[in-house]
């Protein structure tokens, strides 16, 4: 474990006076977790993308506050002094203000998180003030958000035309005034997110894919380690591949087992004579 100090909104916001980047990484399991808290990343988010990256759907939408609520306890045990983030799964917060209220204060209850993520412009400005009214920090996500990936025409870039790019603009100083105390950008053109941090008062913009402009940046875990089996997208840069490394481990103890040079010794264990006698005798 590290032995840094919990990283809080103060920290969060000392780190945007003093200029310097904020880190932000999805994580859903204990042992990653335990990487990342020794690694010192500020923020850890427990994004939905979980029913991707760990469950195997095709989208986001299947996951439940359940899956969340588990992967974000494991999360938080493995992450003690990250900046913890819990994302608000599909209908956990669109049908009404008290939902979204009784779900996000399940993620700080039940989960020990220190935020809550949530998708969506003015449209949901009420679910997120409802939200911060009831005492907790709330961060917004607009430009590509995967919840409504039907509705914005698939996985691609958001907000390259002046009139969505001015939506987007909107949205979030919407959200800034509903009491986000920060926004997401995901997949926005560079420009949009250099021209929105600009405008922000008192709001941390993050990026994602969005470039270099923003207080810090969000890439998923999964995507820069190569262990997402289906794609590897633009926006992520490929930091290890671990998946490679696993999947050559893999091979290896299946031929090793085959050809019976594993296990070895040093792997299992005895029993002294006089015991393993007695116990011949017993049977
Ligand atoms: O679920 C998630 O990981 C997210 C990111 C894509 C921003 O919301």
């Amino acid at each position: 474990m590290s032995d840094r100090k919990k990283v809080t909104l103060p920290t969060l916001f000392k780190k945007v006076s003093d200029g310097q980047p904020i880190t932000w990484l999805t994580c859903y399991d204990y042992p990653t977790a335990f990487l990342q808290e020794k690694a010192e990343i500020d923020m850890i988010l427990v994004g939905d993308s979980l029913g991707m990256t760990m469950l195997g759907y095709d989208s986001t939408l299947p996951v439940t506050m359940e899956d969340m609520i588990r992967h974000t306890q494991a999360v938080r045990r493995g992450a003690p002094t990250a900046f913890l983030v819990g994302d608000m799964p599909y209908m956990s917060y669109q049908p009404s203000v008290e939902t979204a209220i009784r779900n996000a204060g399940r993620f700080m209850a039940e989960a020990g998180c220190d935020a809550i993520k949530l998708e969506g412009g003015a449209a949901m400005a009420d679910r997120l003030k409802g939200i911060v009214d009831a005492g907790i920090p709330a961060i917004g996500h607009l430009g590509l958000t995967p919840q409504s990936v039907s509705a914005l025409g698939g996985f691609r870039v958001q907000g390259k035309s002046a009139a969505m790019a001015k939506k987007i603009v909107d949205d979030a100083k919407t959200l800034e005034k509903a009491g986000a105390f920060a926004v997401l950008l995901e997949l926005v053109p560079d420009r949009l997110c250099k021209l929105i941090m600009e405008r922000a008062d008192n709001c941390i913009i993050m990026g994602l894919g969005s470039g270099p402009h923003a207080h810090g940046q969000l890439l998923i875990y999964h995507d820069m380690f190569g262990l997402y089996p289906k794609f590897t997208p633009k926006m992520a840069k490929v930091f290890g591949n671990a998946g490679e490394v696993i999947l050559n481990g893999l091979k290896q103890y299946a031929s090793e087992v085959t050809a019976g040079s594993f296990p070895q010794a040093e792997n299992w264990f005895g029993m002294k004579d006089e015991e393993f006698d007695e116990l011949k005798k017993m049977l």
